[in-house]
């Protein structure tokens, strides 16, 4: 999604700026520009496409300034041309937006009858306009804000710079991030503190409403109804050093093999090893009368919860509605009292995810939230923070961030069941040893690499393709789906492997390929025989499953993949790893840009 960096100093900004950039390209974006202020000029450069576009313009035409402001944009209105790209300026000021404002259609027919003239399609084009308005009224650009920030709607980050204030930028959020860095003589804004981090570790997170004004010596901050606040300024964790992706060709072949680490670095945080008890991080939160859960969440972090959904009913015996965040506002959802509601997040930042959280807390719910970014929006408006920690996630495609939170949903549930007296002591040993197991038979999961890398050249030519599982390997179905699609853009679907039957058995051919996700265990025999079915009718078959199942199930397969023999609790992590393959495998194949896959934003800021 977006990026955004800005720096107010004493030198020069250009190529920091575009450092910082870079540091962001992982969030997806379509166009890149900066602008500087030099000599009382505003100095604009925008490319479409790559940042390296945009590097070969300031190669020819440079950008020199102490202060300037830098973006990438992920298109929403307007196609991604260089037009549309950020910063948008008029003859007086020039800003950078990440977010979207609602309202711009009438803000901007109303500017067209006030005779203003626009070059871009996008909404951030009338903020540009209605601040010149009130600057070339002569208001002060701090006065000018206080006018036009709240005829904003919408959730949006801004940063602007002023051709008559060469010192000075001006940053607001309203739903979007933003932080401030403190440096030597120099002020800094930017999306989040990775994109800062080669520039200054002192960050100061700006909260809902604030908006600042930057300047060399420092900022001062005020609240959405203008009074002066103070933020408190801590030390960031984001590393300096370049993100790099060491020995591997993608950060997410990467992070798919990080996953053993960092599964039990998160199980460190939420099991004692010593005595195999689960132990939550705010062990001393109360969740004794938690009564329903209502689960909230995108994508892949959606998929992780319709996992949990199966523990939590099935170890604790708690109710738990399930929700895509972008449904979940609009259905009018019934919220009682003493209910816990739970969001799963990667980023912590995604627009949809944040806007039911907050509904849910105005309507008196205890909220609690599974994030891997602990200074994002949604963990700081939690009640009950529960961390992953694995690490940055750079590729697009959720991978390490998935199973960790897995490995947090588990342990909750494990959690809850014995809070609610569901699980003895014995039993809860048993659950926590099971989990302990997860990271080691994950790295035994990733030793087939070779042998999955081996088997793409099966289904990359394939048009759709369609996943199957039972119980909790079905979330997982619809997430090796999802996998496939968006770094292949082939078309695939996750399917209940029992409601074949009920419909998609027609799509089956030999050009469909239908990979079967099915341990050994008690639904094994089931999804065996919807497998059966899928072969009757020339279905070609991938089966996923431990020795024991494929020696029963595997004969005349198009492909079989051997996974260890595992307890059924962490099934879901161990098979994730060779659905993350899978789709690594086909995408590098058919040659997408696997980190950075078309149309697709990392952390998803517009609703
Ligand atoms: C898929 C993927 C997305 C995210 C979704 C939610 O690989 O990454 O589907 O899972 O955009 O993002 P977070 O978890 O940051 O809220």
């Amino acid at each position: 999604m977006c990026g955004i960096t800005g720096i107010v100093g004493k030198q020069q900004v250009v190529d920091r700026l575009v450092d910082g950039l870079r540091r962001m390209e992982y969030r997806g974006y379509d166009s890149a520009g900066v602008c500087t202020i030099d000599r009382g000029q505003l100095i604009r450069r925008r490319a479409p496409g790559k940042l390296s576009n945009l590097v070969t313009e300031l190669a020819e035409n440079p950008a020199p300034g102490t202060t300037g402001i830098a973006h990438t944009r992920w298109a929403t209105h307007g196609a991604p041309t260089r037009a549309n790209a950020h910063p948008h300026a008029t003859d007086c000021l020039a800003l950078v937006h990440n977010g979207i404002i609602e309202n711009f259609r009438a803000l901007r027919e109303a500017l067209v009858a006030r005779g203003r003239s626009f070059e871009s399609d996008t909404d951030t084009e009338v903020v540009a306009h209605l601040m010149s308005e009130q600057i070339e009224a002569g208001l002060s650009p701090e006065e000018a804000v206080k006018v036009v920030l709240p005829q904003l709607r919408g959730a949006f980050a801004l940063v602007i710079a002023f051709r008559s204030c060469p010192d000075m930028l001006i940053g607001a959020r309203v739903g979007s991030p933003l932080v401030v860095g403190h440096g030597e003589g120099e002020t800094y804004l930017g999306s989040d503190a990775l994109a800062l981090a080669s520039l200054t570790q002192q960050i100061t997170y700006l909260d809902e409403g604030d908006w600042v004004i930057a300047t060399p010596g420092g900022v001062r901050i005020f609240d959405k109804d203008n009074r002066p606040v103070t933020r408190p300024v801590v030390a960031s964790e984001a590393s300096a050093a370049a993100i790099d992706k060491g020995d591997y060709p993608h950060f997410m072949l990467k992070e798919i093999f990080e996953q053993p680490t960092v599964v039990a670095q998160t199980l460190r945080n939420y099991v004692r090893q010593t005595d195999l008890s689960v132990a939550l991080p705010q062990f001393d939160f109360d969740l004794s009368g938690i009564t329903r859960i209502t689960i909230v969440a995108c994508g892949t972090s959606y998929y992780a919860g319709l996992v949990a959904k199966y523990w939590l009913e099935q170890f604790a015996r708690l109710p738990v509605d399930i929700d895509v965040a972008s449904e979940f506002r609009y259905r009018d959802p019934v919220l009682e009292p003493g209910g816990l509601a739970l969001f799963i997040s990667q980023s912590g930042e995604t627009a949809d995810t944040l806007a039911a959280l907050r509904h849910c807390k105005a309507a008196g719910q205890t909220i609690a939230v599974v994030a891997n970014v602990p200074t994002s929006s949604m963990a700081r408006e939690a009640d009950l923070l529960l961390p992953t920690h694995a690490g940055p996630e750079i590729g697009v495609a959720s991978t390490k961030a998935f199973t960790c939170q897995l490995a947090v949903l588990a342990a909750l549930a494990a959690n809850f069941a014995v809070r609610r007296g569901r699980l003895d002591r014995a039993a809860e040993r048993e659950i926590v040893a099971h989990l302990l197991e997860a990271p080691e038979q994950m790295a035994a999961a990733l030793a087939h690499d070779d042998e999955i890398a081996a088997m793409a050249h099966l289904i990359a030519p394939a048009r759709d393709v369609l996943y199957l599982g039972r119980g909790p390997d079905y979330p997982l179905a619809l997430e090796g789906a999802l996998k496939l699609k968006e770094i292949s853009y082939i078309h695939a679907e996750g399917y209940a492997s029992g409601e074949m039957k009920h419909g998609p058995i027609a799509l089956i051919d030999e050009a469909v390929p239908v990979i079967v996700l099915a341990p050994s265990g008690p639904l094994f025999e089931k999804t065996v025989s919807n497998m059966q079915e899928v072969r009757a009718r020339g279905g070609r078959v991938v089966l996923i499953s431990d020795a024991e199942g494929i020696a029963e199930a595997g004969e005349g397969c198009l492909a079989t993949i051997e996974m260890p023999k595992v307890h059924p609790l962490i099934a879901p992590l161990v098979y994730a790893v060779p659905m993350q393959l899978l789709a690594y495998h086909v995408a590098c194949a058919k040659g997408t840009d696997v980190d950075q896959p078309r149309n697709l934003a990392k952390s998803v800021t517009v609703e």
